[in-house]
């Protein structure tokens, strides 16, 4: 297993460019399946789930070749409805498929999904929605097996607005008789992303980026199109964050003001300027940060729980205490006991952490458990007195691509063996 050392201490400076969002990659990527003309992705991120979800195209007969930053994709000729266990368990976005590949068999059997163990990530959501377009589903021996023959447009009321749910269910909409419409849906940019990735190819999406979308059935999606998909906020967030733990000064190119605004309504006290002028965000750093006092994550527009972890390393090494309430996932907090071994004070209680922040952190050996968790690892060691280990940086690689590269130009001294 590879890890990172970091030789903390080191402020960050220099300009560094976002790559695309993972979140809209996925999604768009199974909703590849539901074309038989060419598409063309560009800028396309090389993140380990990136790749695993080209191998899921792959698997069911679909072609996939990344050349340079582009990927083409062509699933003219599909020919299977199954995702096998052993693709299914290493990626959790394996389960929007199951939509797709309904719209273009009627008929799909998929293995339940893996990802981050950061909680419970029950799939009821997504069968519920998929039941309400009178897919019949059999759920057993750790597949869904759906019949889609009778599939028609129906009405779906999310109970809660599941980013996973919506995509599959307007997936499993595009191409299905009658009209869909899904009430208190997810309205992350992923989901407008893959709305406007559709429609481009002829799909009759309306409202995404509400809580109400509506979608009319077409027969085929018949453009071949070139798509360059939204950068990655999580990722901008990350750098972003990490600037103002460690000093300096920093450009972020490809920063999406309108994705980033819980984020940045929370840091806008903070000792620095921050100046936004065409998706370019120039932060400027004056010494070290007062503690920000509460922040939950939420569904967007709320503070995203993919960024909670690194906002904990940021906080850690803050003047004060900040309460961070994860409100999405249960164990979400696995990146704690390995930011203590650090010499941070954080105590968890359920889906409370209470960070009390700390003048230094030091060096230590510590374990990835997850990726933004081992992200906010990394970021701990940027500016932690002496040299870091952060163990299992697979776990990193799932969205991001050479992490050590995204912080190495900026000065950081980072390696990764
Ligand atoms: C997506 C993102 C992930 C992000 C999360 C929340 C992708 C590939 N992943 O994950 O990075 O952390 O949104 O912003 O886009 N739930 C149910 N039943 C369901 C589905 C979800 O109870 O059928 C619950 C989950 O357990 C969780 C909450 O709803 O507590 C949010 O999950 P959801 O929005 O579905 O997250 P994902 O789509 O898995």
């Amino acid at each position: 297993m590879e890890k990172y050392i970091i030789k903390g201490g080191k402020k960050l400076s220099g300009t560094a460019c976002v790559t695309s969002a993972k979140n809209a990659y996925l999604p768009i990527l199974a909703g590849s399946l539901l074309n038989d003309n060419k598409i063309l992705l560009k800028k396309c991120p090389k993140y380990a789930d990136v790749l695993k979800m080209c191998d899921i195209v792959e698997n069911l007969g679909g072609k996939t070749l990344l050349e340079g930053n582009e990927l083409e994709i062509d699933c003219s000729n599909l020919n299977s409805y199954i995702i096998p266990h052993d693709l299914a368990s290493v990626i959790r976005s394996s389960i929007f498929s199951l939509g797709s590949i309904l719209g273009r068999f009627k008929k799909a059997k998929v293995a339940y999904p893996g990802g981050c163990e950061i909680g419970a990530r029950p799939i009821d959501l997504h069968l519920k929605g998929l039941k309400a377009l009178n897919v019949k589903i059999v759920d057993k021996h750790g597949y869904i097996s759906c019949d889609g023959r009778n599939m028609k447009g129906g009405v779906v009321n999310l109970d809660f607005p599941s980013v996973g749910a919506t995509e599959n269910i307007m997936l499993a909409a595009v191409l299905t008789k009658g009209e869909t419409k899904i009430i208190n849906c997810a309205k992350e940019p992923e989901i407008v992303d893959l709305a406007n990735f559709l429609n481009m190819q002829g799909a009759k999406i309306y409202g995404a980026g509400t809580s109400v979308i509506r979608i009319e059935g077409v027969k085929k999606l018949t453009n071949s199109i070139e798509y360059e998909p939204i950068p990655d906020r999580i990722i901008a967030g990350t750098l972003l964050l990490s600037g103002l733990m460690t000093g300096g000064e920093i450009q972020i190119k490809r920063f999406k003001q309108e994705h980033n605004m819980a984020l940045l309504e929370k840091v806008k006290n903070s000792s620095c300027t921050i100046c936004i002028k065409d998706d370019i965000l120039h932060l400027k750093v004056e010494g070290r940060q007062k503690a920000i006092s509460k922040i939950e994550t939420m569904p967007f527009p709320g503070f995203p729980t993919d960024l909670q972890a690194q906002m904990v390393a940021c906080q850690a090494v803050s003047k004060g205490t900040s309460i961070i309430v994860e409100n999405l996932f249960e164990t979400r907090f696995k990146h704690v006991p390995e930011l203590v071994k650090m010499g941070a004070k954080i105590t968890v209680s359920g889906r409370t952490a209470v960070v009390r922040g700390v003048e230094k952190l030091y060096g230590a050996e510590v374990n990835a458990q997850d990726l933004r968790g081992g992200a906010a690892l990394v970021m701990a060691g940027l500016v932690a007195e002496g040299y870091t280990t952060v163990n299992n940086a697979n776990h990193i690689d799932r969205g991001y691509y050479k992490l050590e590269n995204l912080f190495g130009n900026l000065g950081a001294e980072i390696e990764r063996i």
